[in-house]
């Protein structure tokens, strides 16, 4: 539900779809040699890719034709197959392959209007998207200069940097002397060093006690892509690290010293202020400048680095915004070619050790006043880490434990990794391996490693018919004691694999398709979570089901199976802090469903850090409490007063939010919208904001959120983006705030700094009830899948009206049975924050359904920084209906 007068701009203008094409590209980068690539952008020697103008041929908006690459003895080149497609969105890809299958659906029709606009001896350019983008492509070097309205935005190969590792014959060892073409010009650079490179080893390279053994041979792609005149880069989530990107290279205080890494991995600690790898990929990056956006998606499941560097532009008059004058490069490296409940609260430990423990903890939930939907069962909850299977000492009925979940519209999440234990008498793995369906190693064996049961193996889930059997091990029959209120988490899916390398699996591992390892990588995660996804969905036939699978391993296109979190992070002031830049990425990444343990997975917060952490988890978009097995209790309702009183406030305060979520959700769902929203996206001219990544806006509420992430901090420094009026969240008080400046306000420990931005309505159901289920027909709106009441409010002057927000006619929606429900669920009040005198007054008329009645009002004059505000109610009208509520 959602009005705004206001609606806040965002310039979404031009995506470069980024699939660099060649059939035989898929690779690996180890350390060694990623230093190797990195090494050639300082050279600047060899450009060798050239575009042959005999082989170019336009047809329906895709560019295709031949790139030669030459070798440096002169004699051969290597002929590469280039195809540049142009959309009708505006947006240009170069493309490639099997990914694209899994990570995106549909969007992506060609421009057949796109045509060749001029073409001589050394170029041409291509006019699209209605005229309005061009694409200049330079043939030798070759490079691709996408340019909007004449202006530059992005460049692909302006450095030259282009490498794309052709097939060659295997080198064997110890052959010290022979250098073999391209790389001639790294060791023709003699500034860092890099001498006596031993090329077998990317053949067969052995870190930490693993060989991978490259019998297809090195097979990298890199490419350089310039963002011009964009000082600002963002997205390529998961990194614990500033939303605004940092530079890698340099030795200038606060750059990396290293690329961000995309390489989904099961990461112990992961340390913060950092591009390590962590759980999961997605290589969507956005550049943003002061009205415009663009951005590239390198669609691409191989271990994968990005460098990004920043420098200023030449004087050029033409170099668009005299106000940002700097360009961003990056350099991409890979290694080879609704849900109503999940918004509400969640309760997890490692472990609720028995059907009785869990049955406690709702119940003191309850009594603690602390409303919650979900409680978790973390992997003790098996016999013997044999998925699908329930401990039968400790969970003694788990069935009863269900219903008595049920009773109050809770559900249960019970974890099932992707690791099946290798054991006898356990019909799960003997069927695994009957039906040939299990991931293989490099001799096309079933490839057996260590997880949490010991020796496992993993199903291969890029393989249709494991998905199909991985649906029969959920049906009610073969999954006993779980119920319709029982759902999934998928942990441990980058794959982790405890004796593999890195914690995962063996690059030459086989998959499904005879796909190895090293090109799938990144993509596994997410197979297994669309498989338990589909598992769910079909767990009986006829039954309506939106199921919630939670993932850890995520790629692009994971979005459309459930939700993420942000991995094993620490009971610690910074990683509390960390938390929400981290999510603000996962949101603009097109994944926006994203949380972070609250209280943090290891170590024992202190009572004021666990309290500020709910606090600030209310306004996750999944908010989960969670603690490692060796951790001490914490459950809210442990915690010692005042501080139970405000953790219970501030899970009371999400519940009554909950409308204003779920519409938040809705426009993710439906336009891809980010669920909390940084302020560069809400802000997209305000470049004072663009680095601003400790506080958000929730959906188009108009809600700011800045949550206290310091210990002993009793104020909060909050930018304000634009000149609208701002209010006090609790207080109603009128702000003094002033554009792009910090406004100080007081954030006790009781209290969360929330500011409420002029021009918005949003809904809200203020009863308290222990479950959001138990809210349903409160009074107010709420959305719900197939059949949704999704209303725009607006006020104008001395009227408020509601209507339909898609302009539907009341009798064109055909009535449900929820929507029947919902028939007597009507709008109790109306806060109307800043209300003009006009509204001081004793009673307003309602009108609605062919009905008029008066309903009363309460208005406080303000006085100073007191607004004045109004209370209408109670008012009346059915939420489905359109009414009226006028000053008489
Ligand atoms: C999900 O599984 C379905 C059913 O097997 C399959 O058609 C689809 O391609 C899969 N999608 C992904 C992203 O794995």
């Amino acid at each position: 539900m959602w009005s705004s007068p206001r609606a806040m701009p965002s310039s979404w203008s031009n995506l470069v779809c980024l699939l660099v094409a060649f059939s035989y590209l898929f690779t690996p980068i180890p350390k060694s040699r990623l230093r190797r690539l990195r090494l050639r952008r300082r050279t600047h020697l060899g450009r060798p890719y050239a575009l042959h103008a005999d082989t170019i041929s336009f047809k329906d908006g895709q560019l295709q034709g031949t790139i030669l690459k030459s070798l440096d003895d002169g004699a051969e080149s290597v002929r590469l197959p280039l195809t540049v497609s142009f959309l009708a969105s505006g947006a240009a890809r170069e493309r490639y392959n099997e990914v694209e299958k899994l990570a995106i659906v549909g969007g992506t029709t060609l421009d057949k209007e796109a045509k060749v606009t001029s073409q001589d001896a050394h170029g041409l350019v291509v006019q699209y998207g209605a005229t309005q983008y061009e694409a200049h492509v330079k043939f030798d070097p070759f490079s691709v200069d996408f340019k909007r309205d004449g202006v530059s935005q992005v460049k692909f190969n302006d450095k030259g940097w282009l490498n794309v590792e052709h097939w060659r014959a295997k080198v064997d060892k110890p052959e010290p002397e022979k250098k073999e073409g391209e790389e001639n010009n790294e060791s023709a650079a003699p500034p860092e060093g890099d001498k006596g490179v031993d090329e077998s080893t990317w053949w067969d390279e052995t870190f930490g006690g693993n060989t991978d053994s490259k019998t297809r041979g090195p097979e990298s792609v890199a490419l350089d892509i310039t963002f011009s005149g964009y000082s600002h880069v963002f997205g390529i989530p998961s990194h614990a690290t500033s939303l605004s990107l940092k530079e890698t290279r340099g030795r200038e205080e606060g750059h990396y010293s290293e690329p961000y890494r995309m390489y989904n991995l099961d990461v112990f600690e992961y340390i913060l202020d950092s591009p390590m790898t962590l759980y999961g990929s997605i290589p969507l990056m956005h550049a943003h400048r002061k009205d415009s956006t663009v951005a590239v998606f390198w669609l691409n499941a191989a271990e994968t680095w990005v460098d990004v560097t920043k420098h200023k532009n030449a004087a050029n008059p033409n170099a668009l915004g005299a106000h940002d004058r700097t360009s961003t490069s990056t350099h991409w490296i890979s290694e080879s070619g609704l849900l109503d409940f999940a918004l509400g609260y969640h309760q997890c430990r490692w472990n609720y050790v028995s059907d009785d423990d869990v049955k406690d903890v709702n119940r003191k939930m309850d009594k603690a006043g602390m409303p919650y939907d979900v409680i978790w069962l973390d992997i003790e909850y098996t016999e013997e880490k044999k998925y699908f299977t329930f401990d039968k000492d400790m969970f003694v009925d788990p069935i009863g434990m269900g219903e008595t979940l049920d009773k109050e519209g809770r559900k249960l999440v019970t974890i099932i990794d992707p690791h099946i234990k290798n054991t006898n008498d356990y019909p799960v793995v003997a069927e695994l391996k009957d039906k040939d369906l299990a991931v293989k190693n490099k001799e096309a064996k079933i490839f057996d490693g260590w997880c949490w049961p010991g020796s496992s193996h993993w199903i291969d889930s890029f393989n249709p018919a494991a998905i199909d059997w991985w649906k029969s091990l959920f049906k009610y029959s073969s999954f006993l004691g779980t119920r319709e209120n029982t759902f999934v988490w998928n942990d441990m899916n980058e794959p982790s694999v405890f004796n593999g390398p890195e914690t995962t699996m063996p690059k030459d591992n086989l998959h499904h398709g005879d796909w190895e390892h090293r090109d799938v990588h990144n993509l596994m995660g997410m197979t297994f979570h669309n498989a338990t996804y589909q598992a769910l969905l079909s767990r009986k036939s006829g039954e309506l089901r939106r199921p919630f699978v939670l993932t850890r391993a995520f790629y692009a296109g994971s979005q459309r199976f459930g939700a993420m979190w942000t991995g094993d992070n620490q009971a610690s002031w910074e990683h509390l802090g960390a938390a929400v830049p981290m999510i603000l990425s996962q949101g603009i990444a097109g994944f926006p469903f994203a949380g972070a343990d609250v209280g943090g997975f290891f170590g024992n917060p202190d009572i004021d850090l666990q309290t500020r952490w709910y606090q600030s988890g209310a306004f996750y978009p999944f908010f989960r409490g969670h603690a490692h097995i060796d951790a001490r209790r914490r459950e809210p309702y442990l915690a010692p007063e005042p501080h139970k009183t405000i953790i219970a406030s501030a899970l009371r305060l999400r519940y009554s939010l909950l409308p204003a979520w779920y519409t938040a959700f809705f426009h993710a769902h439906r336009d891809g919208s980010p669920i909390v929203r940084p302020m560069y996206w809400t802000h997209p001219s305000e470049e004072a904001g663009f680095a601003v990544d400790d506080q958000l806006f929730v959906g188009s509420t108009g809600l700011l959120v800045k949550p206290v992430v310091e210990k002993d901090k009793v104020t909060a420094d909050i930018y304000i983006p634009d000149d609208e009026v701002y209010y006090d969240y609790f207080t109603y008080d009128t702000l003094p705030t002033k554009k792009a400046q910090t406004l100080t306000v007081d954030a006790p420990l009781e209290h969360i700094p929330i500011l409420m931005r002029g021009g918005h309505i949003f809904p809200r159901r203020d009863t308290p009830r222990r479950s959001s289920a138990l809210q349903r027909f409160d009074d107010y709106t709420l959305v719900i899948s197939g059949q949704y009441i999704y209303r725009r409010f607006a006020l104008e002057g001395d009227a408020i009206t509601s209507v339909d927000a898609e302009g539907r006619a009341a009798k064109s929606v055909r009535p449900g049975a929820w929507m029947k429900q919902m028939k007597d669920v009507a709008v109790d009040k109306i806060v109307i924050v800043g209300a003009p005198a006009s509204w001081d007054t004793k009673e307003v008329e309602v009108t609605s359904a062919g009905k008029t009645w008066t309903a009363p009002v309460k208005y406080v004059k303000g006085k100073g920084s007191k607004t004045s505000f109004a209370v209408v109610g109670r008012v009346g009208a059915a939420i489905g209906e359109d009414f009226t509520v006028k000053v008489l």
